[in-house]
């Protein structure tokens, strides 16, 4: 059964406690946490201490999602009571063993993403060591675009080397997910599907997570 977890990049900010409670209410099993530094991504969206400002206000665990160079600098930073995973770019690290081993010493589990034009062999040896794997369906940066229908193939691909070699990690879809295209997304293999805009644009939160909810249970 696969997992949704709302990205509050597109919430409203203002109110962003109540967002957050209404995904729960609505049965959201994750928080998904866009962290933006304008050099990785050429957007900037937040920090830690936003996210921070959530620990307490939800029951629901973090999944943090760093697009930012150097991440090692600012892990430490994202470890709260609420945070389960932790993923950075494999584009953004020098020394990805490391900085895997690194989020894990501190408790929490690692996970690595990859964008659209990157090979999927640029995980092959890493791909033991690893509690997540984030393929993005869109250049990441921004809520709202279109998912690019090849990143299902590398979903449907990554899947089926899961399998052969009984990897235990959960492998997540990010970018363009809708309520129409769910179904295909789940389809490919998908374990965590990410939602943005298609949840925090529509009027009643609530209700669009629980018509999310009854797609993907
Ligand atoms: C893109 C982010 C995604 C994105 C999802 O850079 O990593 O999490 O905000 O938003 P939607 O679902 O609107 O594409
Ligand atoms: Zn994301």
């Amino acid at each position: 059964m696969a997992k949704l977890a709302p990205s509050i990049l597109s919430a409203d900010f203002s109110e962003l406690a109540l967002e957050v409670q209404r995904i729960e209410k609505g049965g959201a099993d994750y928080i998904h946490v866009d962290v933006m530094d304008g050099h990785f991504v050429p957007n900037i969206s937040y920090g830690a201490t936003v996210m921070k400002s959530l620990s307490g206000k939800t029951k629901l665990p973090f999944d943090v999602h760093l697009m930012i160079e150097d991440p090692d600098k600012y892990i430490p930073e994202f470890v709260t009571d609420n945070t389960l995973y932790i993923t950075v770019h494999q584009e953004a690290v020098h020394h990805l063993h490391r900085t895997l081993m690194y989020i894990k010493s501190l408790g929490v589990k690692a996970g690595v993403s990859i964008n659209p034009s990157t090979p999927l062999s640029q995980l092959e040896e890493i791909l033991p060591y690893v509690d997540l794997v984030l393929i993005m369906s869109v250049n990441p940066g921004f809520g709202g675009q279109k998912l690019i229908s090849e990143c299902l193939d590398t979903i449907y691909r990554l899947k089926e080397i899961t399998d052969e070699n009984d990897y235990p990690f959960l492998i997540e879809m990010d970018g363009g997910v809708t309520l129409g295209n769910l179904k295909q997304v789940i389809k490919a293999g998908a374990d965590i599907v990410v939602a943005g805009s298609s949840i925090f644009h529509t009027e009643d939160r609530e209700k669009t997570t629980k018509e999310f909810v009854k797609i993907i249970k």
